[in-house]
């Protein structure tokens, strides 16, 4: 397997390196009852730890691990190659942690859009698959803009009638542009882009509705939104 950042969690530690003695703690081996003790030594706070990085970014998801909890579980207890089991995996913070670890996992959610984003956040996908899906998203960018009209047409016949009590009609006709054109990427056989496509799209609109919440409630300075 392609290594995403090296074993010593270098990208763990930007700007100073508040993690090294962590880092050191969890990178020994020990039995089971000395990983125990390992417990009581760490600082379960991890301030000043970078908690965002490659692939945990993906999508906001309500009460997640920051990374350092599960990863201090899977060095402590675990080594290569073994299987993890999360069974209430949500957006997969474990399973990553798992796979940037060489440990194989399983998860298990039973709200899909978790299962999604888990999937996805955990599949490499090729830089050729990246190029094509690119120049897919440059055709649709043209059209974007366009064609908004045509959502007149269409709007009983779209999957989900409520969405237009959420968004106005030019939205809604940006949105089936974008369903429209994974549609498309799916149809042409690129199935990982097309679940990549769906999180990518479900987390702009999770941020945008979250936006217009907060504005609403003044729970953001103007600036801020
Ligand atoms: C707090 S979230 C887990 C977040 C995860 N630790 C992370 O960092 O992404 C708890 C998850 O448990 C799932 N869940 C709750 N009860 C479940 C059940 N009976 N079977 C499967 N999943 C369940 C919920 O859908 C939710 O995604």
């Amino acid at each position: 397997m392609k290594m995403l950042y090296n074993t010593k969690q270098a990208v763990l530690f930007e700007g100073g390196n508040p993690g090294y003695n962590y880092e050191v703690l969890i990178n020994k081996r020990y039995n089971f009852a000395e990983g125990v003790e390992i417990l009581s030594k760490i600082d379960w706070d991890f301030k000043d730890f970078t908690t965002q990085y490659l692939t945990h970014t993906f999508h906001s998801y309500p009460a997640r691990f920051i990374p350092q909890i599960p990863l201090t579980f899977i060095k402590l207890f675990t080594d290569e190659r073994e299987v993890i089991l999360d069974p209430f995996c949500g957006c997969g913070t474990t399973l990553v942690e798992s796979f940037l670890n060489n440990r194989n996992s399983i998860g298990n959610d039973f709200n899909p859009l978790a299962a999604l984003i888990s999937k996805v956040k955990t599949t490499l996908i090729e830089d050729t698959q990246f190029r094509y899906f690119n120049r897919k998203l440059a055709v649709m960018k043209r059209y974007l803009d366009l064609d908004y009209r045509r959502v007149n047409e269409k709007i009983n016949d779209l999957p989900n009638r409520k969405i237009s009590a959420i968004f106005s009609r030019t939205v809604i006709s940006k949105l089936e542009a974008i369903r429209e054109t994974l549609l498309e990427v799916k149809e042409e056989g690129y199935d990982e882009l097309f679940d990549f496509g769906r999180v990518a799209l479900s987390s702009t609109i999770w941020s945008c509705n979250l936006s217009a919440l907060c504005k609403c409630t003044g729970l953001l300075q103007s600036s801020h939104v």
